[in-house]
Order: C-alpha cells, then sequence, then structure tokens
C-alpha cells in the first residue's frame, strides 16, 4: 500500500511512523508514505493555500486548485499497473463517514493506494469533495485543528490489517471490533499483582476453558462499554443466554444499554 498524504504542513509527519509496527512495515516495503507540502502545487511568489469564504464568515478555507492539481498529478505520476487495485482519494473531514475497523479492511483490502488530503482552517472548498475524492471520512464526531492526526489514525489503523504486517503473535482477528464485539481483557505476569490475581483459568493450561472465558469477558466487558455493537454483532443462543446472565448481574449504574 502506498500512503500519499497532502499536508499544508509536512513536518508534522516527522515521526509517527518511525516507531514500532508501522516502522517495521515501511522498512520491509509492506507500505510506502511519501508526505507532500500542498505549497509546492501553487504558482504565485507567496505560495498561498487559503482564501476567504464566500459569503462571509470566519475564518479561511483551503482553496481547490492546489488540492485538484497534486491530487491530478499524484494520480497521473503513479499510473496504474494492470494488477493494481484502484487508488482512494480521501478528505479527511469531521462531516465525512465514521471511520470504523469495518472500513479499515476495506480500504486495506479493496486498494493499493491512498491520497489523503488534510484540510486545514475552516474546511476545504467543497469542490474537493463534491468532484475530487472517492472517500469523506470523519475519525470521530468532534472537531480538530487539521486533518493531519486523523490521516495518521487512517495510516496506521489500515496499516496494520495489509497482509505480513502484523506477525502471528499479533494478529488482528481477535482485536476489539473485528467479530463485532470489544476484545476480551488481557493479563501478564505476575500473576498476583498487590491484592489482584489473574483469573485462575488462564493460568490452568486447559484452552477450551479459556476461549470460553475469552468470549464471555469480551461480552461481558461488550455489555459494559458499548452495548451499541451487540445490536449488529452475530451472537449465538449460548453467548445470547451468557449476556442475559450479565445483565441480571448490572448494578443500574453499570448498565449504558437504551430501553
Ligand atoms: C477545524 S476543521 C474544520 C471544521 C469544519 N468547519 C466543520 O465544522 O465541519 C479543519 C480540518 O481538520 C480536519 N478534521 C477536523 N476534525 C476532524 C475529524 N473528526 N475527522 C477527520 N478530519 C477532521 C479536516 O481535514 C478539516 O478540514
Amino acid at each position: 500500500m502506498r500512503f500519499d498524504l497532502l499536508t499544508i504542513f509536512p513536518e508534522f509527519f516527522s515521526g509517527p511512523f518511525d516507531f514500532g509496527i508501522v516502522k517495521r512495515a515501511r522498512q520491509q516495503n509492506l507500505i510506502e508514505v511519501v508526505v507532500h507540502d500542498l505549497r509546492s502545487f501553487t504558482f504565485d511568489r507567496h505560495h498561498i493555500v487559503d482564501d476567504r469564504p464566500f459569503g462571509g464568515g470566519d475564518g479561511m478555507l483551503l482553496k481547490p486548485e492546489p488540492i485538484f492539481l497534486a491530487v491530478e498529478s499524484l494520480l497521473a505520476e503513479g499510473a496504474q499497473l494492470p494488477s493494481e487495485k484502484p487508488a482512494a482519494v480521501v478528505l479527511l473531514s469531521p462531516q465525512g463517514r465514521l471511520f470504523t475497523q469495518a472500513e479499515a479492511v476495506r480500504f486495506a483490502c479493496d486498494h493499493s493506494r491512498m491520497i489523503l488530503i488534510c484540510g486545514r482552517y475552516e474546511g476545504v472548498d467543497e469542490r474537493v469533495a463534491e468532484h475530487l475524492i472517492t472517500d469523506e471520512i470523519s475519525i470521530g464526531d468532534y472537531v480538530l485543528t487539521g486533518g493531519e492526526i486523523p490521516a495518521m489514525v487512517v495510516v496506521d489503523a489500515v496499516t496494520r490489517l495489509l497482509p505480513n504486517v502484523l506477525g502471528s503473535d499479533t494478529s488482528a482477528i481477535h482485536d476489539s471490533f473485528s467479530d463485532g464485539l470489544l476484545d476480551s481483557p488481557h493479563f501478564t505476569r505476575p500473576a498476583q499483582f498487590r491484592d489482584w490475581a489473574v483469573p485462575d483459568v488462564l493460568i490452568s493450561g486447559h484452552h477450551a476453558e479459556v476461549a470460553k472465558w475469552r468470549r464471555k469477558a469480551a461480552l461481558r466487558k461488550t455489555l459494559l462499554m458499548r452495548p451499541d455493537l451487540l445490536v449488529k454483532a452475530e451472537l449465538s443462543d449460548l453467548d445470547r443466554q451468557w449476556l442475559d446472565e450479565f445483565r441480571k448481574t448490572l448494578k443500574p449504574e453499570e448498565s449504558f444499554e437504551k430501553d
């Protein structure tokens, strides 16, 4: 996967991709991350990328011309090989579709290139959303000062889903959201820390019992923290039975489920 990041602050990205799994993926050429300065796609002396909004109002907007030019020249320069999957052109925006694990999987599977446009100021001229991009993506219902941090989130989440990026010891299949539930809680040594011991079953060596405990614990944690996920999760009759048992043990203040 090749990631092209379009930003007015290229220095923002010095560092975040130089650690851990993403660094290793770059070193192994499993991903390539290229940062482009939007100002280098301007022709005026001052490299202006923003302007005032028509109709008045606070703040400035990123102009359409440098963004169109940047995306079009990137797409032309990297002429697609027949074997490659199409490029996704993504605008990071609080008004976009919510970025979920399912979206990350979709990008990882369906594309071999992602061009990520980082907005700034009051946002981006709407013609970019209307006529240039394939996806408008939000990382959550809050407003950040720019699209650089959302772009990092997308690069990180997509990268770890690409083939050969995670070792078999850190496979993504048990991660939260992969099967519609949160991940089960995890413990490591020491088995006894202060007054708190890890659940006996986890040190029993009984794999079937451990698997059962993990499924129950994942259901319980999802019920407690994200009951909204249970509506869409694929649940067996036994899962539902366990959930009913958990519900009976919940104190009223622990329940976030809607009636
Ligand atoms: C201050 S925001 C603009 C907010 C815009 N006026 C609005 O209310 O929808 C500036 C830029 O930050 C990025 N941004 C802010 N919050 C975001 C979010 N939740 N998800 C993705 N990008 C975001 C976008 O690229 C956006 O163009």
